[in-house]
């Protein structure tokens, strides 16, 4: 996005709880830790920040640290406070792999707009479980799964997380919290490879993964 300044921002101070082996962003694929490759993925941008959970430092010079909070809605907000970037993009180090091509679609979609979001359809047969058994089949083609990076205009993004402060509201993205203030989120195109490390199984998807980023020099 040439002449608008792209601060983005880290969210990586969540503890890991479902795979349970410590903070997440401290753990390794490919022989790097989440946070690295993430930092790595995003070394274009004018100005990175991460938020760190307690405890944990960040050595790197010119990264910019915040504490997280006990959420990560809490831990965006102490993000986008310290961001000066006139557009930000919210990145999960639990994706460690950043697919160029993807962040271009969406920085063009966030100056067109000033809201956007990475998603990719539904692979699967979706189906509500009522009681344990096959309930309504959902059609799964007006669903898609919602990933990260997502882009804003910075004001728009710190006035949504301040009104939510205020209102003690509570989201689990960027996304929904500024549609939430009447402001249209635009879905764009993302990538697979951008999964999200949730589940112990998932650092074994990883690793493979890890291996053809390595070995290929720009395979995004
Ligand atoms: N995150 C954060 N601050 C929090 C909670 C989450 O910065 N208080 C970050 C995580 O570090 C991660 C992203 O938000 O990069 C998505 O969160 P998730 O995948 O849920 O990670 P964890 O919260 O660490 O995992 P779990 O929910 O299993 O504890
Ligand atoms: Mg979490």
């Amino acid at each position: 996005m040439p002449g608008v300044k792209v601060s983005v921002l880290l969210p990586a101070a969540g503890s890991g709880e479902r795979i349970g082996r410590g903070p997440k962003a401290f753990l390794e694929v490919g022989g790097k830790t989440l946070l690295d490759w993430a930092l790595e993925g995003f070394a274009w941008a004018d100005e990175l920040v991460v938020a760190l959970p307690p405890g944990r430092n960040l050595d790197v010079p010119g990264i910019k640290t915040v504490w997280g909070g006990k959420t990560r809605q809490q831990s965006v907000f102490n993000l986008v406070q310290a961001a000066t970037g006139e557009v930000v993009l919210v990145h999960d180090v639990a994706r460690p792999f950043v697919v160029r091509a993807a962040v271009e679609r969406l920085l063009d979609a966030v100056r067109g707009s000033g809201a956007a979001t990475l998603a990719v359809p539904v692979p699967d047969t979706l189906v509500q479980e009522a009681s344990g058994e096959y309930g309504a089949v959902i059609p799964r083609e007006h669903y898609r799964l919602v990933q990260t990076p997502q882009g804003f205009r910075r004001e728009l993004l710190w006035n949504a997380h301040q009104k939510a402060l205020a209102e003690g509201l509570e989201f689990t993205d960027d996304a929904q919290l500024v549609r939430w203030q009447g402001y249209p989120v635009a879905l764009v195109e993302g990538d697979r490879r951008m999964f999200k490390i949730t589940y112990p199984e998932d650092l074994l998807l990883a690793e493979g993964l890890a291996q053809v980023w390595s070995s290929s020099p720009r395979p995004r």
